[in-house]
This record gives structure tokens, sequence and C-alpha cells, in this order.
């Protein structure tokens, strides 16, 4: 049995350090130095819970950064058997420019009830609210999957905003969703946060197009536990990456539901914001006379119930 409630104030201390680790580098313009802080601190963090954890999707590969790697043991090794997905700071570039959106975040589960994704470093995703769960085609053209949305939402294509990553490659996304009549969210990082927005109704309708497979894996965590949709498939990006995906077998037609990617409802999400965003706040520094203060704001979604609640918590340094 996950012991989920035991473990939600830890792991909120697991993002909450992390945050307060890295946020005096926000805005520094280096992003891999507050990044690597930000690794340093949830590593440490994470390794004073009682649980015998193992990052089962760590970040950091793709773009040759700090990272907790991919079977890395976490945890003191008593307690329950937990796969852990991190993202020590999800957008990083947001993070190091100050721009809004990027948090710092995991999610939890039993073990072996996350999809491994290999080498493949890099998902086509589509995210839906939950009354849209059961009611779009995945493979359908996007003018399609819009109408359903749409009338699933009880909304006009026309209020349909869809959040899609600013790249070259979503040229012909972005237009589609034009045409059909619906708007864009174009954003230049952080498609966790995407996921979540569309998911919480919190600015977006929808997320489409290609990230990074492990924030594919940790949305697909929120997805479930809020009982919202979500659909992924492998799109591997760069050659030495398609070679890899092709070696291992992996069908990148294929799209993958929401419960192939987390096999249960017992799940576990946690994100602490670093800068300001649609769903929680950046994090909030002052000093007086007897030292900083630090406020960081959390959101805890937990699985089964899709409870989300917010932890605002103050530290004196
Ligand atoms: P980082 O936080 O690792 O910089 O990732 C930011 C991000 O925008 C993710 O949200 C997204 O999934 C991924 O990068 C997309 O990858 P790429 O920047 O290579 O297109």
């Amino acid at each position: 049995m996950f012991e989920l409630t035991s473990l939600k104030i830890p792991l909120v201390s697991v993002t909450e350090s992390a945050a307060r680790a890295c946020a005096p580098f926000i805005g520094s313009g280096n992003k891999d130095e507050g990044d690597g802080i930000a690794v340093d601190a949830m590593r440490a963090a994470l390794n004073q819970i009682n649980m015998d954890g193992t990052i089962v999707i760590g970040e950091g590969a793709k773009d040759e950064a700090p990272m907790l790697y991919d079977g890395e043991s976490v945890g003191t090794g008593d307690g329950a058997k937990i796969d852990i997905a991190v993202d020590p700071i999800e957008g990083t570039n947001l993070f190091a420019f100050d721009n809004p959106g990027s948090i710092c975040t995991l999610a939890a589960a039993p073990a072996g009830t996350m999809y491994r994704p290999g080498d493949c470093f890099y998902m086509d995703k589509q995210v839906y609210p939950r009354a849209a769960t059961g009611k779009i085609d995945p493979e359908a053209p996007v003018a399609d999957r819009l109408k359903s949305l749409a009338d699933t939402v009880n909304k006009d294509v026309g209020d349909i905003k869809v959040f899609v990553l600013k790249r070259p490659r979503h040229e012909d996304l972005i237009q589609e969703i034009y045409q059909a009549g619906a708007k864009v969210k174009l954003m230049g990082d952080g498609d966790v946060n995407g996921a979540v927005m569309a998911i919480l109704n919190a600015g977006v309708d929808a997320l489409m197009g290609i990230g990074g497979t492990p924030e594919g894996i940790v949305s697909a965590c929120v997805a479930r536990a809020m009982g919202a949709e979500m659909f992924g498939r492998m799109a591997p990006q760069k050659s030495a990456e398609i070679e890899a995906c092709e070696r291992s077998g992996v069908d990148t037609g294929n799209w993958l539901r929401r419960d192939d990617l987390i096999t249960v409802d017992d799940i576990l999400f946690v994100a602490t914001g670093l800068t300001r965003g649609e769903y929680v706040n950046g994090v909030a520094m002052a000093r007086d006379t007897t030292g900083h203060f630090i406020t960081t704001d959390t959101v805890v979604i937990a699985g089964a119930n899709g409870n989300v609640r917010r932890i605002s918590t103050t530290v004196h340094q």
C-alpha cells in the first residue's frame, strides 16, 4: 500500500527546499548554476525521507544538464517503494531570465507504475481538462479535436486557447489551431506548467505539441490525479535519439493513453513556484534586521480524489 498521506508533507518539503536553495539565482541569466543547486537540494531533501524511492524519470539527460539520474535510489531505504519523477527546475530559461512559469516539481506513485521512456527524450502531447476525458480522439485532425473540446467544455471554438511551446517544429500545429478558429498561448518553455494550466482551467483549455518526455510523465500524473485527459506518443527529435528509439522498437505512431503513462490513481504531484505563475506564486524574499524571510507557494494534487491544496511556507534564515 502506497503511503501517500504520510509522504505528502515530506515531499512538499523537497520542492520547497529546492526552491529556496535556487531562488537567489532567479534572473541570474545562468540556468545551469540554479539548476545544479536545485538538484543538490532536492537530492538532500529526498534522502531524508523514510521511503525506498527510485528516480524513474530524471531530468537533464536531454540537455546534458545537472540531474537526478534515472535509477538513482533516494530516501532512507525504509518504508514504501516509490517511483519518483522529478524536474528540479521546470523552465530553466524562464528561471534564468525571471520570466513567469518556472516551477520546482515532482510526482510520486507506487513502484512500477510510471511509464519508462528509455532513450526517448521527446514526447508529442495532448492534454485536456476533466470534462473532455474520453471525448476526444487523439488521431483526429486538430480542428475536430478542438470542436470536440469546445462542445465538452461548453465554449465556442473561438474561445478555446491552446498552450503550445514556441518551437519551429510547431509551425504547422499553430496554423492548424488558428485555422480551426481557436487561439494559441505561445510560451517559450514550461510544458508541465502548460499541462497543469489546461487541467486546472488556469488560462488555457488544452496543451498540444512536442516537449520533453520526463515532463510528459509528470503531466500524465497530474492528469490522472485530476481525472483529466492526456495522450502522449514518443517523438524523437535528434538523430541519436531517433536511432535509439528505433533500436528499442518504439512505435512513434502510437498514442499512449494517460493510463498507459501512469497506471494508478494513487499519485502525488507537488509543484513549488519559482517565478510567478498562473496557478502558483513565485518565491518571495524579504529581509529585516533579523535575517531573510523566504516564502514559497506550493500546489499539491493528490490522486484518487483530485484534491488541490495550496501550501504557503515562510522560512526565516
Ligand atoms: P528545462 O526546464 O529542462 O529547460 O525544460 C523546459 C522545456 O520547455 C520543457 O517544459 C519542455 O518539455 C522542453 O523544454 C522542450 O524541450 P526543447 O526545449 O528541447 O524543445
